[in-house]
């Protein structure tokens, strides 16, 4: 009979400190995610230093509860996999550091996971069914990508942000209204009771012939028509959070659809922060539907920064015998 294989994961790249046990790549026993939205919220946005001391107040806490809620012992751990390649240094040599302790003293590999690697993995991880080769829409606060994934560890980024993530739009406008930290979810919400068509916002780079993105003058906008309208008689922030919102969905849907059609694929995965969203999932779904394309989201609670999708990598490296030395380093923003 085979063996299990049971894979730890560390995922601390940005505000969440997160552990997971992952068995056979699929199956998450365990995914305890530490989330400092509270560290961070009062400064509307994330302090690094901050990040960093907090992943290490808490880290053993997050460990023993990923370890309990999976009931398992550190002495059946497989293997530890790591996300060091994409994220905050300070707070990815947390957990880092975290992952080399514990395949040290254990005397089990180490495996190196790129964080964007991770969430196009949250997809698989949820769905057995999707295929390769497809089309990832990867689109968060710290990264917005189109991607092709024709198999285990072979990606083809066929476009990328110029400048700001959608995520990042999210919050920078969202921080603009006094809504809060992160915008995201406050919009998603609002917008439900908003009209999307009462402001007309440019969908950017919806003409051009690439598979780019450019956000930075979307934010702008916003903000300069936010102080022009506020004061006036009929405006109500659900509309327009809603017509914003709306801008932002538009351009991910026009760009992926176009990606679909160049590049002859017919299936698309949408993962990272951003595809929690429930306008982006109604309409991705409504256009796949008219247009006969297969669409995958993550479950909700694996679309946001997670350590089960770190685990779920390191598993299909452990199966290729892919192991990292314990000299592994820390990268802001290492090419995917
Ligand atoms: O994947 P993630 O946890 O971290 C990064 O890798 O950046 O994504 C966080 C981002 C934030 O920008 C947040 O505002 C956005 O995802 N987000 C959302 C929603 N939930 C989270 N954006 C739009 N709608 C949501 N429901
Ligand atoms: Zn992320």
């Amino acid at each position: 009979m085979k063996k299990d294989i049971y894979i730890l994961g560390i995922e601390t790249s940005c505000d969440d400190t997160s552990i997971s046990i992952v068995k056979n790549g699929t199956e998450v026993l365990s995914n305890v995610v530490w989330n400092q939205n509270k560290t961070h919220e009062k400064f509307g946005g994330i302090v690094p230093e901050l990040g960093a001391r907090r992943h290490l107040q808490v880290i053993n806490f997050v460990l023993e509860e990923a370890l309990h809620d999976a009931e398992i012992s550190l002495q059946e751990i497989s293997a530890i996999a790591v996300n060091n390649q994409k994220g905050l240094i300070r707070s990815l040599v947390v957990g880092v550091s975290a992952a080399k302790a514990l395949a040290f003293s254990l005397n089990i590999p180490i495996i190196s996971v790129h964080h964007i690697e991770g969430h196009i993995y949250s997809n698989i991880l949820s769905h057995k069914n999707l295929d390769f080769p497809h089309l990832c829409l990867t689109v968060s606060g710290g990264h917005n990508l189109l991607v092709i994934v024709n198999n285990h560890f072979n990606y083809e980024v066929i476009g990328n942000t110029l400048d700001d993530a959608a995520g990042e739009i999210f919050d920078k406008v969202a921080r603009h209204l006094g809504l809060g930290f992160p915008g995201g979810p406050v919009i998603d919400k609002l917008s439900k009771e908003g009209d999307s068509k009462k402001y007309n916002f440019a969908r950017p780079m919806l003409d051009q012939e690439n598979f780019d993105f450019s956000f930075s003058g979307l934010k702008t906008e916003a903000t300069r028509v936010y102080e022009k309208v506020r004061n006036n008689q009929d405006f109500k922030l659900e509309d327009f959070v809603a017509s914003f919102q709306q801008a932002v969905v538009d351009t991910l849907i026009g760009k992926s659809f176009k990606a679909l059609k160049h590049y002859n694929l017919n299936t698309i995965s949408i993962v990272g922060g951003v595809s929690a969203n429930n306008k982006l999932r109604e309409d991705f779904l409504k256009y796949s539907l008219k247009y006969g394309y297969q669409v995958y989201f993550p479950e909700m609670k694996l679309t946001t920064d997670n350590a089960a999708m770190i685990a779920s990598v390191g598993y299909f490296k452990f199966i290729n015998q892919q192991f990292d030395s314990l000299n592994l380093e820390v990268f802001t923003n290492n090419p995917l």
